[in-house]
């Protein structure tokens, strides 16, 4: 038997081999080691021969999968060996083999709601480009898609992001990808490269699904795509051995017809998890995800990481949940009966690979009714082309429902094995033989009423174990009362055992009779499994649309209870929102109530909106909200607003400043810089960009200058003139109001009270004044002799810059960054017309002075400043310089005016 298990191991070294002996896997060797370290079992040892012995332990059969499960959640990949034989039956050592590698991408058991995906990347020479394709082996989806051009190691990225696969099989990666992709932290198995031979890959795709060419499907001249798919197709099988009838269609996609969002972005927008923690709760999927079957929640997820980018194709969702949304009877008609659907593309999955007990033959049936009963609601008030059409093809499979019912066993056990999973009256063979166990049992009873009394003792029982049949048993008081002819088989302390030949006869029969009823049920069973598997197609099919009503009545309920509106959507990069909200914060943030806000933004006149108010205003979650409104647009949904007009947006970029980035950990200027440099080279005029504080992780006027730059590019460049949301602290941008054409200022209106801050969370016109954060510091409780310390040096240190700034640009150390070749020369722009003419120097020298220029108080800034001070709490000292501060400041106000007004 060692032997047998070294023969094995050797065949699938790199897994950790579990090695089925009765009702145990055992694992042995260094195997055993790891094994009992990580499941925290016991580990013993065995006889290996000669005296030596090696580790060993098991886990019992029955309670594997979780076992399994852990193993491969650990990174092992896990071998398992069945015995191939009955060990009753077998002549000398029992035939075993491997039936399954389970790793990472292909557990099917223990399995959590969301997609689990295996991932295959193949690039093509020279890394001109990728194919990809994916599989979720549990529910059969398996797509594949070619990414080439420049971008494309990105966009292969950007995908996996997406996907987040739980292993990935790569062929020829270049060494900077595979790089990144290692970053990823997922199981990489080392792949064999003959699995990426194009035609080996073509071919066990058209052996698979039985065709001729891959035409039907669409992807016949994707060499790549189909590269890829092949070869996760043939590792499939290599660790699956089992058929995989549930994947029954390869679907091509491309990339450029969906919205992009790259890995940033996904975490910025927490779409389907929180960046801070990475929890589900906060995310904007918690939110949006009222779905009742496990199918629709998939769906929904994978909708809102994969946006539209097609009015009409938005426009026919958003039809579908207006359809649910007006009858609100109707939706909770269509919930009570969604309930009772069950995960109907995993159910098929066990059916395929001939996993499926007879309960889950039974869920299956059971969701093929409910789905029937949900198809009877759809149809009822479908009035839109997409329900319409989806009640069209709705086959609702019952006869699949009705074959199931009529066959398995209304409540049966587990196990397949054992009896008791075929319905009475299906198969008359097995009727007749549970007939015979019963007549047995009220023979047996019969016999022991008759003992009773022929031997006068009425103690006398007759009883059953597995050990040693049926047996009489008599207590040791009555002995001398048993008849000649009862054979003894055992003693026990108050009681002997006896039998009789005739109840060892009618045990025959009824054991035998037994044994072959467990046997007769299995095989009609596993019978009517495959009959089943002949409809998988069907069911799929059923399956995705009930996905689909789900994800629809899902959002249509959430639109009713939360207030959101239809979105309109436009092409003329129009993006207009009256009282939009965040939709995760206005339900997650309980302490004040949530302030509505409206956006005007128009790719012609307002492209650029600079958004400047005080730490905590409200600004990155103005920034998001804007973001969220577009995406939850192109998902399809209704948008947490009173009104809202839409542009199409091909992708969304955002950039968070350092310290808003709490998620990335580490995040320093370098990857702020690759952010925002992927975004100058990558929007396009169709794009949507959030910079929140862009320029933070450096020093102040490193961080001025870049964020003044990249805003002039961002204007200026004839190729991408994305929408653009940008919050900053950088006071000095909001001049670019004056001198480029389609930015605008808004800010977040705080209002002062009794020397208080107080947030109104309002954004209205213009820039904000300046920093508010020693009001903030206040706020938090600072000392106010700290705080009028730190006013003064505050004031000090503006003043030293601008003038050191302003020395070093005279002396040429310190130019702004050159203009992007495409950028018209600074000396040709023209601050746009009807604003604030700037003086008639050379414009060169308008753009820099301006930028430089002391920031003008309102006038009622000194006399606030005065309210806030506390006499009582100064000592004479702070008293005196506060005193003179106050003095300098306002021989300052007074010199700025007379400036102006000459
Ligand atoms: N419109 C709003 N209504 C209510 N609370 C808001 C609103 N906008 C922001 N907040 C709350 O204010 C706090 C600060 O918001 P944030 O956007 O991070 O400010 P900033 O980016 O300006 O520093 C957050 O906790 C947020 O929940
Ligand atoms: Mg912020």
């Amino acid at each position: 038997m060692l032997a047998q298990y070294n023969r094995l191991k050797e065949a699938y070294a790199g897994c950790l081999l579990l090695f089925r002996l009765g009702d145990f896997y055992e694992l042995f060797g260094e195997d055993a080691e790891i094994a009992s370290r990580i499941l925290q079992i016991t580990l013993t040892s065995r006889e290996a021969g000669r005296g030596r012995r090696i580790p060993m332990c098991g886990v019992p059969y029955h309670a594997a999968d979780s076992y399994i499960a852990t193993l491969v959640h650990k990174g092992f990949r896990v071998a398992i060996c069945e015995q191939l034989e009955d060990p009753k039956k077998a002549k000398g050592v029992v035939k075993r083999d491997v039936v399954r590698v389970v790793t990472p991408g292909t557990i099917t058991d223990v399995l959590p709601e969301k997609n689990q995906f295996l991932v295959s990347l193949a690039a093509a020479s020279g890394g001109s480009g990728y194919g990809l394709a994916a599989c979720d082996l549990t529910t059969g989806e398996f797509t594949c898609t070619e990414v080439s051009g420049a971008e494309a190691g990105e966009l292969v990225l950007t995908e996996l992001h997406r996907l987040q696969p739980t292993e990935i099989l790569q062929f020829k990666v270049p060494a900077a990808l595979a790089a990144k992709i290692a970053e990823l932290g997922i199981y990489c198995p080392e792949t064999d490269e003959r699995l990426f031979i194009t035609d080996h890959a073509r071919r066990v795709l058209l052996d698979h699904f039985d065709l001729l060419s891959l035409e039907g499907f669409g992807c016949e001249h994707m060499t790549w795509a189909v590269t890829a798919a092949g070869a996760l197709l043939s590792y499939l099988i290599d660790t699956q051995k089992s058929a995989m009838d549930h994947i029954t269609r390869l679907v091509p996609y491309s990339l450029s017809a969906y919205m992009i969002l790259d890995a940033a972005t996904r975490r910025n927008l927490e779409l389907t998890r929180t960046a801070r923690d990475g929890q589900y709760q906060g995310s904007l999927l918690s939110i949006l995800d009222r779905t009742e079957t496990a199918m629709g929640a998939r769906l929904l997820r994978q909708w809102l990481e994969q946006p539209l980018i097609s009015g009409d194709q938005i426009n026919r969702r958003l039809d579908a949940i207006d359809d649910f949304r007006k009858d609100h009877a109707a939706r909770g008609e269509l919930g009570q009966n969604l309930k009772k659907v069950h995960d109907i593309e995993r159910l098929l999955g066990r059916v395929a690979m001939g996993t499926a007990n007879a309960r889950d033959l039974l869920a299956l049936a059971h969701s093929l009714e409910a789905a029937a009963a949900v198809q009877a609601v759809y149809t009822r008030l479908a009035a839109s082309q997409e329900l319409l059409q989806l009640a069209g093809e709705t086959d609702p499979c019952l006869d699949v429902a009705r074959l199931i019912t009529l066959a398995v066993h209304p409540d049966p056990p587990v196990s397949v094995q054992e009896g008791g999973i075929i319905c009475p009256g299906y198969n008359a063979e097995v009727d007749r033989l549970r007939a015979i166990l019963t007549q047995g049992q009220s023979w047996v009873s019969g016999l022991e009423k008759e003992e009773r009394e022929k031997t006068g003792i009425k103690s006398l029982k007759i009883g059953y174990n597995k050990v040693f049949g049926y047996y009489i048993e008599v207590t040791r008081p009555n002995l001398a009362l048993v008849p000649d002819h009862y054979e003894r088989k055992q003693t026990l302390a108050g009681s002997e055992r006896f039998i009789t030949p005739e109840l060892k006869q009618k045990e025959e029969e009824i054991l035998g009779a037994e044994e072959r009823l467990k046997e007769l049920e299995y095989d009609l069973f596993c019978q009517v499994r495959s009959q089943v598997a002949a409809h998988i197609g069907r069911m799929q099919e059923l399956a995705g649309i009930i996905a689909k009503v789900d994800v629809y009545q899902s959002l249509a309920d959430v639109a009713v209870t939360r207030g959101y509106c239809r979105p309109t959507i436009n092409t003329a990069g129009r993006l207009t929102v009256k009282n939009g909200r965040h939709p995760v914060v206005e339900v997650m943030r309980r302490e004040e109530p949530f302030v509505p806000n409206d956006i005007e933004m128009e790719a012609a006149t307002r492209q650029i909106l600079l958004i400047t108010g005080p730490n905590m205003a409200g600004k990155s979650t103005y920034l998001r909200q804007t973001a969220l409104i577009v995406l939850l647009a192109h998902v399809g949904s209704f948008v947490p607003a009173d009104e809202a007009d839409i542009p199409l947006v091909d992708r969304i970029f955002t950039r968070v400043g350092a310290a808003d980035d709490l998620a990335a950990g580490q995040s320093t200027f370098m990857v702020e810089m690759n952010e925002v440099a992927n975004i100058l080279n990558n929007a396009t005029a169709n794009s949507l960009v959030i910079l929140d504080e862009v320029g933070r992780g450096t020093s102040t006027f490193d961080g001025l200058s870049i964020a003044w730059a990249v805003t002039e590019y961002l204007h200026e460049s004839p190729r991408c003139r994305p929408l653009t949301l940008f919050a900053t602290h950088y006071h000095e941008l909001t001049e670019l109001e004056e001198l480029l054409e389609r930015v605008h200022n808004v800010h977040v209106a705080v209002k002062e009270e009794e020397g208080r801050v107080v947030f109104l969370r309002r954004i209205v016109k213009g820039g904000a004044n300046r920093s508010y954060g020693l009001e903030v510091a206040r706020l938090a409780g600072l000392p106010s002799s700290v705080l009028a310390r730190a006013r003064q040096v505050l004031d000090d240190l503006e003043q030293n810059e601008r003038a050191r700034m302003a020395k070093e640009i005279m002396a040429g150390e310190l130019l702004p960054p050159p203009a992007p070749a495409e950028l018209p020369p600074l000396s040709s722009r023209r601050p746009r017309t009807g604003k604030k003419a700037v003086t008639s120097a050379p414009e060169r020298e308008v753009g820099q002075l301006a930028l430089f220029a002391p920031v003008s108080l309102p006038p009622d800034a000194l006399v606030s400043e005065l309210a806030a001070i506390d006499p009582d709490d100064l000592t004479p000292r702070a008293a005196l310089q506060l005193l003179y501060e106050l003095h300098r400041k306002a021989r300052e106000r007074l010199e700025a005016v007379e400036n102006t007004t000459a």
